[in-house]
């Protein structure tokens, strides 16, 4: 029977109530940082874990700007903590498979007439936070070539789906078009990101999972995870505005985000063709049902708006930046 022991730090944007519905006897919850490493590898050992899925982070851009040290701790630090976890048991004779999950990031920028990104190429963060996940990365594959441990990486691109916490574009644009409030639009707005629903990610994650366990992905492999949907920050806003039936005059330009990356597109061929892996939900379908989901989660969405969540907005669009 196969159990889940899932370790989550609940810091500012985990919030337990995502998971509140899960009533099964194969699920266990701790409350811990991947950075403590006693519980990490008591964990390992005590419930014999066979399969490490690495998805803690800190993921925020804007934070990173503000702030790189959460970034270095967690996502470099943390990495660093549940790899030598791993090792020690592959050491004592348990195999564990290792899946970290990484992003299209750790790739840098596009222009405009580039071709997707793939799996060879070159690594080029921009931002602190891309930078340290492009550490991890590295030492995913430092692990694997002097170690010997068994572990691949997934890059995906950007997420949306219900219960993101509303920092990222899409819950923070639709909350603000729900209850009336400007909708800051960084820059000029023609940025681009290649949108996937969560669960079309989360399905790309297991195909990966399975496929390092069965052997058709190799330890040390990239899997590149996408959907095929270039969206404008502007193009995505003014949907979202049409599904809350807000007002146009609510978009406001503020200040660019500095180094800021100009268009992420995603190839992902690889997955296609090695694991039988698409993404199957429409965008369209899949942002009206987002959209939905936040103007019917009142309490969610109430549990969230908390007093460290307020300080970071007023923080970060008003005291830095000034509306352009
Ligand atoms: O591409 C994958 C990455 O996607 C993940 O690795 C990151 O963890 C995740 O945060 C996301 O990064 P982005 O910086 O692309 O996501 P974010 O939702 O912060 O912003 C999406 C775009 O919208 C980006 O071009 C910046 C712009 N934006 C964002 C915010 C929050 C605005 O114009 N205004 C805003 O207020």
């Amino acid at each position: 029977m196969d159990r889940v022991v899932n370790i989550d730090a609940l810091t500012y944007s985990g919030n337990p109530i995502n998971l509140s519905d899960i009533e099964d006897e194969r699920y266990h919850f701790v409350h811990a940082s991947i950075n403590d490493k006693n519980t990490v590898a008591r964990l390992l050992e005590q419930e014999k874990i066979d399969v490490v899925i690495h998805l803690a982070a800190e993921s925020h851009v804007d934070r990173s700007i503000n702030s790189v040290q959460p970034f270095i701790a967690t996502n470099i630090d943390g990495t660093r903590v549940l790899l030598e976890c791993v090792r020690e048991r592959e050491e004592k004779g348990q195999n564990v498979a290792f899946v970290h999950i990484s992003t299209d990031e750790v790739y840098g920028s596009l222009g405009t007439d580039d071709s997707p990104f793939t799996e060879e190429t070159p690594l080029d963060p921009q931002n602190p936070y891309a930078a340290t996940k492009a550490a991890a990365d590295m030492l995913v594959r430092a692990f694997v070539n002097t170690y010997g441990i068994s572990a691949c990486i997934t890059r995906c691109s950007n997420n949306y789906g219900p219960n993101q916490f509303p920092e990222k574009l899409i819950p923070l644009m639709t909350l603000n078009a729900i209850n009336g409030n400007s909708l800051p639009v960084y820059g000029d707005g023609k940025q681009v990101r290649d949108w996937i629903h969560v669960n079309d990610h989360a399905m790309g994650i297991l195909a990966v999972m399975d496929g390092l366990i069965s052997g058709r992905v190799k330890t040390g492999e990239v899997i590149n995870i996408g959907a095929d949907n270039e969206q404008s920050n502007i193009d995505v806003i003014r949907a979202i505005i049409g599904y809350t039936n807000a007002d146009d005059t609510l978009i406001q330009h503020v200040n660019d985000r500095p180094g800021h990356d100009r268009r992420y597109a995603m190839g992902y061929e690889k997955a296609k063709q090695l694991l039988g892996w698409s993404p199957i939900i429409e965008w369209k379908d899949g942002l009206a049902q987002t959209v939905d989901w936040y103007l019917t989660n009142t309490t969610w969405v109430n549990t969230v708006l908390s007093g460290e969540y307020r300080d970071w907005v007023k923080h970060h669009y008003t005291d830095e930046r000034e509306q352009g």
